[in-house]
């Protein structure tokens, strides 16, 4: 017997009630009390109840008993009203109920590996059988709603005119600080192509070609260590566009976030962003991803304590270091040895070489360091920090970078041990300013904070070469609650520039023509000024389905070892392939 669908479970109403319907899909649940036998059946759009009467249709009863949890059925019955103490209103066809005439099984299922539908299950179990997460929990939905973002980021684009354009996945290595995933060249023995880590050199090159507005879902491979927001493949919403500056990038990025909270959350976001330059998100948040939907912010104490008689204190004055505080409020009470212990353990992860604790009580300060400081220098700094009885002082002392950073993360864990985060809050804004090169202490060289393509302020230009530390980056992080949701720059769009770039870079001319020269080429004919961002896709959508990981919102995706479960890859390959890219495998790698 064939059935086949009118309808799905989950689009069965009240209204309904009389009709007759053809359903299919998978077991939920199945439950028979003898007088009755009643199956949860579900598909991709919800679920309904079904109810076998043995007395009046013993021939559908007889093929239901055996059926069991994931099975797949088709069936045909019409739709009733439920008694009135049987509605469920926690289901959207909690109402009805589908009282059947026929039942078919389409196919049968073994018995369930681990307790499926429990988003708690140990999550190795749920990568290797993706497929029952997928059909069960709410990735399926996280899907879906993934799906409707990309439609939404396409349409918006459309309509800005903006044309989507791909580009290679055999490409060259880009450098956008990640090792690169290799493929090896069959035809090109020893040769490699990379996975790209982004398609900025592609986009940048599209802009020579004047295609002016171009954007791609792309997907962007990094070989780099995993977190709960990071993985080694990964998909970017990409904008590059031709003679704007970083308003215009600012302005239509703000316009597609509204425009996707708008449809999404029914939510109208207030814009334009607040902007924070980078200095001052270290020195108010200690973070360059500032999660600004809580206060308990740091202040800069070096002043106070300039004449101090602690010698870390002079220490770091005369290494032209920083003093920095925060208010952990209220937490004097709770701030045990053991509490304190621990917040010195995490400035101390953050490389801060400690913690200076000054606890504010009934009958006066309580600190290690209180008899290093007069009670001038105590009232400053209590005054600093707006503290009052009960709360704790928190300082570090060290360079900016490392004093502002260890406080960050003291700022987070606190925040969230204390739960002043809203959940149901969020924050966007604008990091820019960011320095154009980054000091690399272990190569003892510059490196580009963003990638090597981003523009110098004009202002800061003149500098690049004697003091390149000191040059500010026409960058553009966009933050949402902490998480980093994007990135870019306005880029260099002169051959001259770009080798300056280079050299102070430390790349030799010949290995940045081997590596960039097709780039360096197309920039000496007629590139326009040009600039973009790219919005990391997965964090946006797992910040909008309120998912903890991006593992939660990418249909198959990889574990924090970067392997795959459900194909079990990495895994070996025949000789014969080998031999054919003329690659041979060491013995041991370490
Ligand atoms: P960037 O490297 O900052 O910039 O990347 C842009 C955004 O992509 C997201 N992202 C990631 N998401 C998941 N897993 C990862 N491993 C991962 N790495 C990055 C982040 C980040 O903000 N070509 C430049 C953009 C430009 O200049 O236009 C680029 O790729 O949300
Ligand atoms: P010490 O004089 O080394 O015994 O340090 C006294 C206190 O200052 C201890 O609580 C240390 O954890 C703390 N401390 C030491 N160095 C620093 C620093 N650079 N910043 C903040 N606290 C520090």
């Amino acid at each position: 017997m064939q059935l086949t669908r009118t309808h799905t479970c989950g689009e069965i109403r009240a209204e309904h009630v009389g009709t007759t319907v053809t359903l299919a899909g998978w077991v939920n649940s199945r439950r028979d009390l003898g007088g009755l036998i009643f199956l949860d059946l579900r598909d991709r759009d919800g679920l309904v109840q079904l109810v076998v009467d043995p007395e009046a249709e013993p021939d559908v009863a007889a093929t239901c008993r055996p059926v069991r949890d994931e099975w797949v059925v088709a069936v045909t019955g019409v739709i009733r009203l439920r008694p009135e103490e049987m509605i469920n209103s926690r289901i959207d066809t909690g109402e009805i109920e589908v009282s059947l005439t026929a039942l078919v099984v389409e196919n049968r299922s073994k018995p369930m590996p681990y307790h499926v539908g429990d988003n708690k299950a140990g999550e190795d179990i749920r990568l290797k059988y993706r497929y029952l997460d997928m059909r069960r929990t709410s990735l399926g939905g996280h899907l879906r709603l993934r799906h409707r973002i990309s439609m939404i980021v396409r349409n918006y684009f459309d309509h800005s005119g903006f044309i989507e354009v791909e580009t290679p996945i055999l490409s060259k290595s880009t450098p956008e600080g990640a090792r690169d995933y290799l493929i090896p060249s069959r035809i090109f023995p020893g040769q490699f192509f990379a996975l790209p880590q982004a398609p900025q050199q592609y986009k940048q090159i599209l802009m020579v070609g004047g295609v002016e507005r171009y954007f791609q879902i792309a997907h962007c491979f990094r070989d780099e260590d995993l977190r709960a927001d990071r993985q080694p493949e990964f998909t970017q919403v990409d904008v590059e566009m031709s003679f704007i500056n970083e308003e215009d990038i600012y302005t239509l990025i703000e316009g597609l976030i509204a425009v996707i909270w708008r449809e999404v959350k029914d939510i109208e976001i207030k814009t334009p962003f607040p902007r924070l330059s980078y200095d001052e998100a270290l020195g108010r948040y200690g973070s360059d991803k500032p999660d600004t939907r809580f206060d308990m912010c740091l202040q800069d104490i070096s002043g106070l304590v300039a004449n101090s008689e602690f010698k870390v204190f002079q220490a770091v004055h005369a290494a032209g270091g920083r003093v920095m505080a925060m208010n952990a409020r209220g937490t004097a009470a709770g701030a045990s040895r053991k509490k304190i212990d621990q917040w010195g353990e995490t400035a101390r992860m953050m490389k801060a070489k400690g913690l200076i604790t000054i606890k504010i009580e009934e009958n006066g300060v309580k600190s290690p360091i209180s008899k290093f400081l007069d009670e001038a220098e105590i009232g400053a700094i209590v005054e600093a920090c707006d503290g009052t009885v009960g709360d704790t002082l928190l300082i570090v002392a060290d360079t900016f970078h490392i004093a502002t950073q260890a406080l960050g993360r003291l700022r987070l864990e606190i925040a969230d041990e204390l739960g002043l985060i809203p959940a149901d809050e969020d924050h966007f804004l604008w990091v820019h300013k960011f320095p154009l090169l980054d000091y690399d202490d272990v190569e003892g060289r510059h490196v580009p904070m963003h990638h090597p393509f981003t523009s110098p302020v004009d202002a800061d230009r003149d500098k690049l070469r004697e003091d390149p530390s000191s040059v500010r980056a026409r960058a553009y992080d966009i933050v949402l609650n902490g998480v980093e949701i994007g990135g870019g720059s306005i880029r260099i769009h002169d051959t001259d520039l770009q080798q300056t770039m280079f050299d102070v870079l430390g790349i030799p001319a010949d290995e940045a023509k081997a590596r960039f020269g097709h780039l360096l080429d197309a920039l000496a004919y007629g590139a326009p000024p040009h600039g973009g961002l790219a919005l990391g896709f997965d964090r946006l959508v797992m910040l909008l389905t309120g998912a903890t990981s991006i593992r939660d919102v990418i249909a198959f995706p990889k574990t924090t070892k970067s392997s795959c479960l459900l194909t079990n890859s990495p895994s070996d390959v025949d000789s014969s392939q080998l031999d054919e890219l003329g690659l041979a495998i060491k013995p041991s790698v370490d």
